[in-house]
């Protein structure tokens, strides 16, 4: 029997006046996430995106960012305008993401190994890094959620492995991290997302509608996940009924890899 998503009739929130930024915001998961915060909260976002699809518009609580992430400088830039914009951050949600190389690991190059590992393992890094340092100063505590994904805890897919080798590696640093925070009230977790149907899969992998189908027989919910699930998620890892919780990775599976 199918387990459907059921809408609930309650929308969850963070506290009034939080400034989130969320780099890929213009993704699949990040736009889920932005619209249920404006749904549910009054925060301020920072909506970020590569550019390289549609940004968002500004419009009153929403800042449109668009920074292409190469290194360490594009990652400081981004964070350091969300906080010139609205005078601090208090939470940073990274689920700016891709997976360029889909071939099998024996043959990749060594600039397609290092391109995966940028943008999946340093700049999320380079990302918490700066939020931290600015949440530090501030004194006033903040979150962080990074997004792992399951697979990377079973060693990857042979045409993913890059991006796996990357998000274990997150996870990691989920945990130094919020060792490091803890002192000063900044949480860092992490999201490790399973098979969620966001237009990640058709848009790096090409999936067709039939692999689609495929793939979510494979979960024992027998589908994807519903990205609003996974916006509720991370809302509720903002939010103050999570502040006794401190680098850990959430699984949103489907109870997949069981
Ligand atoms: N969906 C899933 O099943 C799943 C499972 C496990 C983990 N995850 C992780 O969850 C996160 C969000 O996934 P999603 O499904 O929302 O993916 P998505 O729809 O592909 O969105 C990816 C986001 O990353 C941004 N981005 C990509 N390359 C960038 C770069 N070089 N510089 C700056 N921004 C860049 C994209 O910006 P543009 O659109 O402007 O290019 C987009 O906003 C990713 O980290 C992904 O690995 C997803």
């Amino acid at each position: 029997m199918l387990s459907p998503f059921i809408r609930p009739d309650w929308v969850p929130a963070v506290p009034p006046g939080m400034r989130i930024l969320i780099t890929g915001a213009t993704g699949g998961l990040g736009r889920a996430l932005v619209a249920m915060l404006r749904q549910g909260s009054e925060c301020v976002i920072g909506a970020h995106g590569s550019g390289s699809g549609q940004d968002f518009e500004a419009a009153p609580g929403l800042i449109a960012l668009r920074r292409r992430f190469e290194g360490d400088d594009d990652c400081r830039a981004v964070v350091d305008e969300f906080v010139q914009a609205c005078g601090g951050i208090d939470a940073l949600v990274v689920l700016s993401g891709s997976i360029h190389y889909t071939g099998h690991w024996k043959d990749i190059t060594e600039a397609e190994w290092r391109r995966e590992q940028a943008i999946n393992l340093d700049q999320p890094f380079f990302l918490a890094r700066a939020a931290m340092a600015h949440m530090t100063a501030q004194g006033s505590g903040g979150r962080i959620l990074l997004t792992g994904t399951e697979s990377a805890i079973h060693g990857g897919s042979p045409t993913s492995f890059p991006y796996a080798v990357a998000k274990r590696g997150t996870e990691c640093m989920v945990q130094g991290m919020a060792r490091e925070g803890a002192a000063h009230s900044v949480l860092v977790n992490g999201l490790r997302f399973g098979f969620i149907e966001s237009g990640f899969h058709q848009r790096w992998h090409q999936r067709t509608p039939a692999q689609m189908a495929e793939r979510a027989a494979l979960v024992p919910l027998k589908r994807g996940g519903h990205v609003d699930e996974a916006a509720a998620l991370m809302i509720w890892l903002l939010s103050g009924w999570s502040s006794f919780m401190t680098g850990q990775m959430i699984p949103l599976t489907g109870g997949d890899w069981l």
